[in-house]
């Protein structure tokens, strides 16, 4: 088997996609790419700018918009620019997950950033978390694995990250919005939040991300 592979982690927010990816990248040396910060990116700057959620008018819109992914040299932490704007911090506040999520509804916008995450992964063995990378981004991805919890353990999850940020959140809103965004998200018509039907399933509700971890590197590891 040749040594280049990627891994595909999906599932809805919260469920502890991007710690464990995070894991898998320092411990098997390969690059994370959170495919999130995209669409994140992309909410941000429709918000700024007051875009229209119509397709048809942010398919004339998204050409326009840099977005690029850079990697810091000493901690490989993953950062995000819109033109030459590091955004990896703006794009974590609480009101920029809605904007995400809903424009990340649209073909255009899916469109614009497929091939951004397809030459990211072609380039490099990679750890890829988001909603579509097992089903649609990479089809053919070596390990694919979706990642659930319950909506009381991903809505205490994000409280808790939230208030560590220093941002302020209501945690019954919280969870409001997790349920919106996960019915959003598996609803929409391009590219739905689903299970690969070659996935392997793990409910992260009981166990700690390094016990998750473990279990995806030992697959990983006993395949490669
Ligand atoms: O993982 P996250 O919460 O940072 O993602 C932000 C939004 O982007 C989320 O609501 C759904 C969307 N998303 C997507 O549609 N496809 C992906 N591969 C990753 C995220």
């Amino acid at each position: 088997m040749s040594k280049h592979y990627n891994v595909a982690i999906d599932g809805p927010s919260g469920a502890g996609k991007s710690t464990i990816a995070k894991i898998l990248s320092s411990r098997l040396n390969i690059v994370y790419l959170d495919t999130g910060a995209l669409y994140r990116a992309v909410g941000l700057k429709a918000y700024r700018d007051g875009w229209a959620e119509d397709d048809g008018a942010v398919a004339g819109l998204i050409g326009s918009i840099d977005i690029r992914v850079g990697y810091d040299k000493e901690t490989g932490k993953q950062h995000v620019y819109l033109g030459s704007e590091d955004v990896s911090e703006e794009i974590r506040k609480d009101f920029v997950s809605g904007y995400g999520s809903r424009f990340s509804a649209l073909p255009s916008v899916r469109a614009a950033l497929l091939s951004l995450q397809r030459e990211i992964a072609a380039e490099h063995s990679s750890v890829l978390d988001g909603r579509d990378i097992g089903t649609f981004v990479l089809p053919d991805a070596r390990f694919k694995f979706f990642l659930t919890a319950s909506s009381d353990v991903r809505a205490a999850r994000r409280y808790k990250e939230l208030i560590a940020r220093g941002q302020t959140a209501d945690y019954e809103q919280v969870k409001r919005d997790i349920e919106e965004r996960d019915f959003r998200d598996s609803t929409r018509a391009v590219a739905p939040l689903k299970k690969a039907s070659d996935a392997i399933e793990i409910d992260s509700s009981e166990l700690t991300a390094d016990e998750v971890a473990e279990k995806m590197i030992s697959i990983i590891r006993s395949q490669l």
